[in-house]
């Protein structure tokens, strides 16, 4: 855990707004993750979407994660020096994409993972005989909010899983060789049962493809954000889904990769985002405004999705919690609010607060809007290095952005 002097020594050198990553935490639940599935043929995914800082997913490679990607930029980032991965541990996980990018992909020797009938055609008139993965919706979806939800008729994502017959007929005329099938059903799931539930639908949907090297089942895992969410099992999760996979495999007469790419799971609970007070105000009702340097272009969860994300004031962490404060950043909206009448530790002017678990979603959703600058990066290592993985922007940068 980062002690408040670290957290506070970072604010004075570096200033604030700024996101702090805990090295260890990262590296740990990597770990510990890869360690829950038994499975021996199995390749882990870093959903880079989640945290893009290079720092952070040149972490993920060393600790021999392949990576899913969602753009072009991704794979360019990617597959930078600095972040270090080749071509063949990246799959292009791509939705509604042009034919521009399904090119760039390819030509880097990407392995594409397509979502819809029309794409596959298109890639099988470009690329005859190429090797390719096919995302399916599988009918089945879940998540912390339903702009979270990615499986079921409402999302716009996958190939339906009873559309096996035009898939395959696709496959024939182009002689595509499918070897992988995906689906991913949602994105803060905390409970096993549903990821239970879609991997039995897939697996369902698997032996009409005979070619196969691997499914990748997603990522999704959830985290616990509010003091009574219950944390994912994830040790049972990567036993039921061995075991599955294991029989799966031996009817199917081949042993395939497991694969999974969760992303959140990783790298939320690494991550804090800090700012300074630098307003407080009282309205008539009773109500207490604290106003912070930052909010809802650098960590929009809470304004999207009404998200709750814990927070701390670094600068009175034992102090008694009597009032009740509605936190919120400099942005020229209603909804720049990160918590509603939280209770913690009196707040002064010039505090700092920490909003937490913030590593995941946070800086790769943040934007420039108001023509703000974005935050800092830094990592914390094990030795208690503070590294900057990012600089902060740069007022000159925004507006030659712009021209
Ligand atoms: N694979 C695919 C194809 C995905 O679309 C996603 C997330 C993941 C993997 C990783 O999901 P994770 O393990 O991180 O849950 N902005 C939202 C989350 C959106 C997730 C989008 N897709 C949030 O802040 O909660």
């Amino acid at each position: 855990m980062i002690t408040k002097e670290t957290f506070t020594r970072i604010a004075s050198r570096y200033g604030t707004p700024a996101y702090v990553y805990e090295e260890k935490i990262f590296r740990d639940r990597i770990r510990r993750l890869i360690a829950s599935i038994a499975y021996p043929n199995t390749s882990i995914l870093y959903a880079a979407k989640a945290n893009t800082n290079p720092v952070i997913a040149g972490i993920a490679r060393e600790e021999g994660l392949g990576v899913d990607v969602v753009s072009c930029e991704e794979i360019a980032l990617m597959l930078t020096p600095k972040v270090g991965f080749q071509p063949r541990q990246i799959l292009y996980t791509a939705s509604n994409i042009t034919d521009e990018e399904m090119i760039f992909a390819a030509k880097k020797g990407v392995l594409l993972n397509i979502d819809s009938l029309s794409r596959l055609s298109k890639f099988g008139n470009s690329y005859p005989g190429e090797r390719v993965c096919v995302r399916i919706n599988p009918n089945v979806g879940a998540g912390h909010h339903d702009h979270c939800i990615t499986g079921g008729p409402e999302s716009k994502f996958g190939i339906w899983y009873s559309e096996t017959d035009e898939i395959k007929r696709i496959a024939k005329r182009f002689n595509l060789c499918i070897i992988g099938i995906h689906q991913h059903i949602g994105s803060g799931i905390l409970d096993v049962e549903k990821f239970l539930l879609a991997m039995d639908v897939l697996l369902a949907v698997a032996p009409e493809f005979p070619n196969l090297e691997f499914i990748d089942f997603g990522g999704g895992l959830g985290v616990p954000y509010k003091p009574e969410d219950k944390s994912l099992d994830v040790e049972r999760l990567g036993r039921e889904m061995s075991n599955r996979f294991r029989k799966f495999c031996d009817t199917y007469g081949k042993k395939l990769l497991l694969v999974i790419e969760p992303g959140r799971w990783f790298v939320a609970e690494c991550g804090h985002l800090l700012g300074r007070v630098n307003t407080i105000k009282r309205n008539p009702d009773g109500r207490i405004f604290v106003g912070l340097d930052t909010g809802m272009g650098h960590l929009i969860r809470p304004a999207m999705y009404g998200s709750y994300h814990p927070i701390v004031n670094i600068s009175n962490l034992y102090g008694e919690a009597k009032e009740n404060y509605d936190i919120g950043g400099p942005y020229c909206e209603s909804g720049d609010i990160f918590a509603r009448e939280r209770k913690i530790p009196l707040i002064r002017e010039g505090d700092l607060l920490s909003i937490e678990i913030a590593g995941a979603y946070g800086y790769s959703m943040s934007s420039n809007y108001n023509l703000r600058r974005r935050p800092i990066e830094v990592l914390v290592t094990p030795n208690n290095e503070i590294l900057i993985i990012r600089k902060r922007e740069t007022t000159a940068s925004l507006i030659e952005g712009g021209m």
